[in-house]
C-alpha cells in the first residue's frame, strides 16, 4: 500500500532516540521531510547524521517539551524551513521511578507530568492553529498500555498516558471539523533506551503475559504511527490503538 507520505512534513518529538527514531526512520522511507526535536543534543545529532547519510530530508532542533514557548518555536522553525506542517509525532516521554505510589513523593511525579502529559498537551496547542487555519493535519501520540488499564508499580507514569489518551479523544472531538486527525498509539512494553533495565529474566518472565510470547521492538510499533499519520487512516480519529502483543484488548 502506498500511504501516499511523499515530501509530507512531519515534527517527531522525542526523535532521537527509540519509538520516535524508529519512526523517524520509518517515515524517512515513505519520503516524508522531517523536523527531529529532542532535549538530548547528543542523540539528536547522531540521529540526524544518520538519517541524512541515508538520504533523508532531516532537520534537527533542541526542544524541551516542558516549555510552552519553545514548543511554539518549534512550529515557527518547521513552517521556516519547510513552509507547512502536516503531521505531529508526540513521542518524548520519560519512564517513572517503578515504585509502589505509596512509596513516592512529588519530585518523582513532577517530571513525569509535565513531559508526559504536559509536554504533549504543548506540542499539541503549538500546532493547532496552523493545521486548523490550513484545514489539514495529523496528530499522533505515543500514550501506553499503562494509559489503559494501569500497574502496579507505574501508577502516575499511567496517569499521564491515560491523560494522553482523554486528550487525544477530546481534540479529535474538536478538530474533526478542520479535518485534523488525532489518535494516540499505545505501546506494550517496547526494547528502547527507556526500558534498558530490563535483563534477558526479566524479558522472559514478561513475555508470559504477551499472548504472542514476546516484547516489542521499535520496528512493531513505528508503522503504525506512521499509517495513522497518513490519509489512508483519514476516517481514524480518536483513537488509543494498542500495539502490544496481545497484552491489551480493550
Ligand atoms: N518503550 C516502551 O516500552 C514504551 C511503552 C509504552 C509507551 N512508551 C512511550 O513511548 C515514548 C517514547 O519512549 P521510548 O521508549 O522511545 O524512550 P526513549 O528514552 O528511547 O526516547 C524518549 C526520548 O524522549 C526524549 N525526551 C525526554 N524528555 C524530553 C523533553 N523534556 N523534551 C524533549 N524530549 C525529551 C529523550 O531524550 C529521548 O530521546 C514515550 O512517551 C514513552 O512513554 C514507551
Amino acid at each position: 500500500m502506498d500511504l501516499a507520505l511523499k515530501d509530507k512534513v512531519a515534527l517527531i518529538t522525542g526523535g532521537a532516540s527509540g519509538l520516535g527514531r524508529a519512526t523517524a526512520e520509518q517515515m524517512a522511507s515513505e519520503g516524508v521531510r522531517l523536523m527531529i526535536a529532542d532535549v538530548n543534543e547528543r542523540l539528536l545529532e547522531e540521529t540526524r547524521s544518520r538519517l541524512a547519510g541515508a538520504g533523508a530530508t532531516v532537520e534537527a532542533l533542541r526542544l524541551d517539551v516542558r516549555d510552552m514557548a519553545a514548543c511554539r518555536s518549534a512550529v515557527t522553525q518547521t513552517l521556516a524551513r519547510f513552509g507547512v506542517l502536516d503531521i505531529l509525532v508526540n513521542s518524548a516521554g520519560v519512564g517513572g521511578p517503578m515504585s509502589f505510589f505509596a512509596q513516592t513523593d512529588p519530585e518523582q511525579w513532577e517530571d513525569l507530568i509535565a513531559i508526559n502529559l504536559v509536554g504533549v498537551i504543548n506540542c499539541c496547542r503549538a500546532v493547532t492553529d496552523h493545521m486548523t487555519q490550513r484545514g489539514y493535519g495529523k496528530i499522533v501520540s505515543i500514550a501506553s498500555e499503562a494509559g489503559k488499564a494501569n500497574e502496579k508499580r507505574m501508577v502516575v507514569y499511567g496517569a499521564t498516558k491515560g491523560g494522553v489518551i482523554s486528550l487525544t479523544r477530546g481534540l479529535a472531538a474538536e478538530l474533526g471539523r478542520y479535518s485534523v486527525n488525532v489518535n494516540a498509539v499505545c505501546p506494550g512494553v517496547t526494547r528502547t533506551p527507556m526500558t534498558a533495565y530490563i535483563d534477558d529474566e526479566m524479558e522472559k518472565q514478561a513475555s508470559k503475559f504477551y499472548p504472542l510470547g514476546r516484547l516489542g521492538q521499535p520496528e512493531d510499533i513505528a508503522p503504525m504511527i506512521t499509517f495513522l499519520a497518513s490519509d489512508r487512516a483519514s476516517w481514524i480519529t480518536g483513537q488509543a490503538i494498542s500495539v502490544s502483543g496481545g497484552f491489551g484488548r480493550s
